[in-house]
């Protein structure tokens, strides 16, 4: 099947960059925060980005499908195309200016990822991926790193919101890997963490309980770029699975591993 990639890329694009702007100029300013959980936060530049994307993807394409992070769901005339929005990747960092965000845009047709953008507005660093046509950052083709261990690798990882109620659980991973790789970075936005993979910034990150607009662009993004993804045991990978598992590939197995051994001496 043949896809009109490049109409849609620039329509990610379009939009991306409109919510970009709307990141950019009120990060000066004072931030309104509601709370969605204990610290689960929302703000309402959360929510005014995700209505200018999804206000310019229906514009666009008013028969595709919606699934944005905020609250929109649209259900498309012919439910074929489905596009997965996260309007702002790292909200606990904008809510407390720490810079380190991002707009994730991905479109689905039929179950299958076929285009993914990440934005970071305030580097002004776009990736982009068409399935079966690689990945770019700013339009320069990406790879993933060729760290061949893990004793040399540079991983990443996050936290999900429900992490107060069983965090010896979430760090019996990080604990796992804290003695096995070089370093760990904590930086709060999942959908740059992948595109960091990508484009050979890290060489591995893992998280739990992402869900599908925090990973949809960033899973491609690393797939075209020659990475793997897959569950923490190494099955395959699914946007709407627990698990988020992404490296260079070369060093996927010794994590698929790390991973096991943590998870038979975990304590839940
Ligand atoms: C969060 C970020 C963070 C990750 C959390 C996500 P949000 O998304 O991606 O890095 O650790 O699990 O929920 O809430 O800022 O869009
Ligand atoms: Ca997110
Ligand atoms: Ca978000």
């Amino acid at each position: 099947m043949t896809h009109d990639s490049a109409k849609f890329l620039n329509a990610a694009w379009q939009a991306a960059s409109a919510a970009g702007e709307i990141i950019r100029a009120s990060w000066h300013q004072p931030r309104a925060i509601d709370y969605k959980g204990p610290i689960d936060l929302v703000t309402s530049v959360d929510r005014a980005a995700e209505q200018s994307i999804v206000e310019l993807l229906q514009r666009e394409f008013p028969e595709h499908s919606i699934l944005a992070e905020e609250k929109t769901e649209i259900t498309g005339e012919t439910e074929e195309y489905r596009w997965i929005i996260d309007p702002l990747d790292g909200t606990m960092n904008f809510a407390h200016a720490y810079p380190q965000v991002s707009i994730s845009i991905a479109l689905e047709c039929r179950g299958q990822i076929i285009v993914g953008l990440v934005y970071d507005p305030l580097r002004r660093e776009c990736f982009r991926a068409v399935k079966t046509q690689g990945a770019t950052l700013n339009g320069v083709p990406i790879r993933t790193s060729v760290a061949n261990e893990l004793d040399k690798a540079f991983l990443a990882t996050g936290f999900p919101y429900d992490r107060r109620e069983n965090p010896d659980f979430h760090l019996s991973f990080f604990k796992a890997f804290f003695s096995r790789c070089q370093e760990i970075r904590r930086a709060g936005s999942a959908a740059l963490d992948l595109c960091y993979v990508a484009s050979g910034r890290l060489d591995g990150f893992w998280e739990l309980k992402l869900k599908p607009w925090d990973i949809a662009a960033g899973a491609l993004i690393v797939a075209e770029a020659g990475g793997s993804l897959s569950d923490f045991s190494g099955k395959e990978f699914s946007i709407s699975g627990d698990e988020t598992l992404a490296s260079n590939g070369i060093i996927h197995a010794e994590m698929v591993q790390v991973m096991r051994a943590a998870a038979t001496a975990r304590v839940d």
